[in-house]
C-alpha cells in the first residue's frame, strides 16, 4: 500500500485524535501517550512536532489515503549519547499488516543518517510487542539485549528490548 512520510500540519490533529485513540496502540507505548486520546492531546502533539528543533528531532506523519494515519520520529540523544537517535512510531490499526511501518522505518533511518552525524539509531519495544520487534528485525536492526523487568506499565512489570541499527547497516530504498 502506498504512503508518504511528511512534516506534520496543524490540520492533522483530528486524524490523530481519531486513530491514536486506541487501546491496542496505547498499551505498546510509554505512558506519555495518553488513553483516551483527545483532540486537545492531538493538537498538543502536532504543535510540539512542528515547534521542535530540527537538529534534535525528526517527527513525521505517515500519510495514506490522504490522511495522517501514523507517526514516526527520531530524537537525538544528549551528552555522551549525542551520536545516537531514538526511534518511535505507531500506525492506525486499519493500516496494520500491509508492510507500511517496515518501509517507513527504513526511510526515516536513511534520512536520519543522511541529516545527522550519528552512529546509531535505537528502539526499545516492550518484549511482548512481537509486531514491532518484527518490524525492526525486517528493517535490519539487531537485538542488542533484553532489559529484564525494566518497564512498569499499568501496574505490571515487564521486559523491554534494545534494538539498534548502526550507520551502514540496514536495507534502504534506492
Ligand atoms: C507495530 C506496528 C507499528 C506494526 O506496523 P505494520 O505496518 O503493521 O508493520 P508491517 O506490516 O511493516 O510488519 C509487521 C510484521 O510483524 C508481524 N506481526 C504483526 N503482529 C505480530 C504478532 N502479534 N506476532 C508476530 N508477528 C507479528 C507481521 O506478520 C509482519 O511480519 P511479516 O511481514 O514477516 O509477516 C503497528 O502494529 C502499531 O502501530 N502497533 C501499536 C503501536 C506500537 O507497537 N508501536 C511501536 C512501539 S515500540
Amino acid at each position: 500500500m502506498d504512503f508518504t512520510l511528511r512534516e506534520w500540519r496543524r490540520e492533522d490533529a483530528p486524524d490523530v485524535a481519531q486513530y491514536a485513540d486506541n487501546e491496542k496502540i496505547a498499551r505498546n507505548l510509554r505512558d506519555v501517550f495518553p488513553h483516551p486520546y483527545t483532540l486537545a492531546d492531538a493538537q498538543g502533539f502536532v504543535d510540539s512536532c512542528a515547534a521542535g528543533d530540527p537538529e534534535k528531532q525528526l517527527c513525521l506523519t505517515i500519510e495514506a489515503d490522504g490522511r495522517a494515519v501514523g507517526s514516526i520520529a527520531l530524537f537525538r540523544g544528549g551528552d555522551v549519547y549525542r551520536k545516537n537517535a531514538e526511534l518511535g512510531y505507531w500506525l492506525a490499526e486499519d493500516y496494520w499488516g500491509r508492510g507500511i511501518m517496515t518501509r517507513a522505518v527504513r526511510q526515516i533511518c536513511q534520512e536520519g543518517f543522511f541529516r545527522w552525524d550519528i552512529e546509531l539509531i535505537y528502539a526499545e519495544p516492550f518484549a511482548h510487542n512481537a509486531g514491532s520487534r518484527r518490524v525492526l528485525e525486517k528493517a535490519g536492526f539487531t537485538l542488542e539485549g533484553i532489559l529484564r523487568r525494566s518497564v512498569f506499565k499499568r501496574g505490571t512489570i515487564g521486559d523491554s528490548c534494545m534494538y539498534a541499527l548502526l550507520r551502514g547497516e540496514g536495507q534502504f530504498p534506492s
